[in-house]
């Protein structure tokens, strides 16, 4: 499907009219498509269009886990997708922006899939919950999980993006390079708040 049939314009969602999509928006037409047939490098193509469309000029951080969070949540139907922020380098990360159920409100470095890859900056692939020491659960319902860091422009570890699966073995290589291509979008944001 093209883009331009996916993204109408002008679509609330997008910050400026896009020039390019000319179909009438259809507010009764969902704006995320659901790419759970797609080939996931297909699937993750479409999505960095769509990412780069919806936060053309934008360099908040919190927009952009917010908006990355829901295409991701609805493209694929995930239990839960969203954001761990770090608040203490090195020692603490908080919920951020997120899709689904629950998630709890803090991890810290070194516990649970997060806490690991964040204290180890690197993306950590999850086939079975059940099988990782220290997984936290949030939902029972979940079994399988992966999680990426995410860099500011510096290089220091910002969040971490977080997605569990009521599917074994959801993720694999093409998960992990289409969501490392995505978060990689945060190298440009420069509105990162920090707690007090
Ligand atoms: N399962 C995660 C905790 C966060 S929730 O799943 C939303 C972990 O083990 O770090």
């Amino acid at each position: 499907m093209e883009l331009h049939s996916l993204l109408r314009t002008p679509h609330p969602a997008l910050r400026t009219p896009y020039s390019v999509l000319l179909t009438p928006y259809s507010p009764m037409e969902p704006s995320i498509p659901d790419l759970r047939a797609e080939p996931r490098e297909r699937a993750y193509a479409q999505l960095l269009e769509m990412q780069s469309l919806l936060l053309e000029g934008s360099d908040d951080a919190i927009a952009g886990m917010a908006t990355v969070s829901a295409l991701l949540h609805h493209a694929f139907s995930h239990l839960w997708t969203g954001f761990y922020r770090v608040v203490e380098p090195g020692v603490l990360l908080r919920v951020g922006p997120y899709q689904g159920s629950l998630g709890c409100q803090e991890i810290t470095f070194g516990r649970g899939v997060c806490g690991t890859a964040a204290a180890e900056r690197r993306t950590v692939v999850v086939a079975n919950v059940h099988d990782f020491p220290g997984h936290i659960s949030c939902d029972a319902r979940s079994q399988s999980e992966i999680v990426v860091p995410v860099f500011d422009a510096t290089g220091a570890l910002m969040a971490v993006l977080d997605i569990d699966s009521s599917v074994p073995s959801a993720f694999g290589d093409a998960d992990r390079d289409g969501l490392e291509k995505l978060v990689a979008w945060f190298a440009r944001a420069t509105y990162v708040p920090v707690p007090a």
